[in-house]
């Protein structure tokens, strides 16, 4: 379009693919931080990119957040998309009922006439707790779908700002600052090189699960997210970046 030109967008698209080598880039205008505008955008264009790399029977895997909240919304298509099914990345991160992943798969399912099913664990658990859990055949067979996900659609944040939102204990909050983290995704908190600095047991999609999936496709914008955004694009799984001129401008200036 017009506008990539003008502001030379889809130089810094290619630019930013090729540095981490990446499948596909898209920026849109402006930054999601101050302007709902071009965080709507930035929702839109990464459910565009949801849509194209969908097929018939796929199983998508869905983190929470804001962002992923815009994209949901904004989600349309022109047929049903029977076969396919939403499922949660995660289980409850702490996060209010409209940015909960469970609340995002099923706001997508909805929207497209797919299926969807939901994970209601916490995420924070103790080893005990979750040996326990996962003897229950039922939360078993979610979490096995889970993990079997073909696509996985996230988004990315500063890992400070997620730890408070979620209400993460102070002495684990200290012990990630010490260690330098810097971003989060998937519930995972890395530093800046993209070295996972901490991770506890999950029912849900573990590293090593994102590590083979198909189709992994990060979603994030805003000026603030730069640094957060290339800290996990150097931890390498990801196969899609959609973000904001503001994010992508801070990206380049560090790669
Ligand atoms: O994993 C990152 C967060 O879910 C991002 O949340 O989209 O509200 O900034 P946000």
């Amino acid at each position: 379009p017009f506008y990539k030109t003008m502001f030379g967008l889809s130089d810094l698209e290619e630019r930013i693919r090729a540095h981490f080598g990446l499948k596909g880039v898209t920026i849109v205008p402006g930054d999601s931080d101050t302007s709902p505008y071009a965080k709507r955008e930035l929702g839109r264009a990464g459910s565009a990119a949801l849509r194209k790399v969908m097929g018939k029977d796929d199983v998508v895997a869905v983190t929470g957040g804001s962002t992923l909240a815009h994209l949901a919304n904004q989600l349309m298509t022109q047929t049903p998309l029977k076969g396919n099914w939403f499922v949660p990345a995660r289980g409850g991160l702490g996060e209010s009922l409209d940015y909960q992943a469970n609340t995002i798969a099923s706001t997508m399912a909805k929207r497209t006439g797919a299926q969807y099913r939901l994970l209601h664990v916490p995420d924070h658990l103790s080893d005990e707790a979750y040996m326990s859990l996962m003897q229950e055949p039922n939360i078993r067979e979610i979490v096995e779908v889970i993990r079997s996900a073909r696509i996985v659609l996230h988004g990315i944040g500063d890992a400070m700002v997620m730890a408070r939102r979620r209400r993460v204990d102070e002495s684990v909050i200290n012990a990630m600052e010490a260690e330098k983290a810097l971003a989060e995704a998937f519930g995972y908190y890395f530093d800046r090189n993209g070295a996972v600095v901490h991770k506890m047991s999950t029912a849900g999609l573990r590293l090593e699960d994102i590590m083979e999936t198909e189709v992994v496709i990060a979603i994030a914008g805003g000026r603030s997210k730069g640094e957060a955004i290339a800290a996990v694009m150097r931890f390498g799984h990801d196969d899609m970046l959609v973000t904001d001129e503001a994010a992508a401008l801070e990206i380049a200036a560090i790669m």
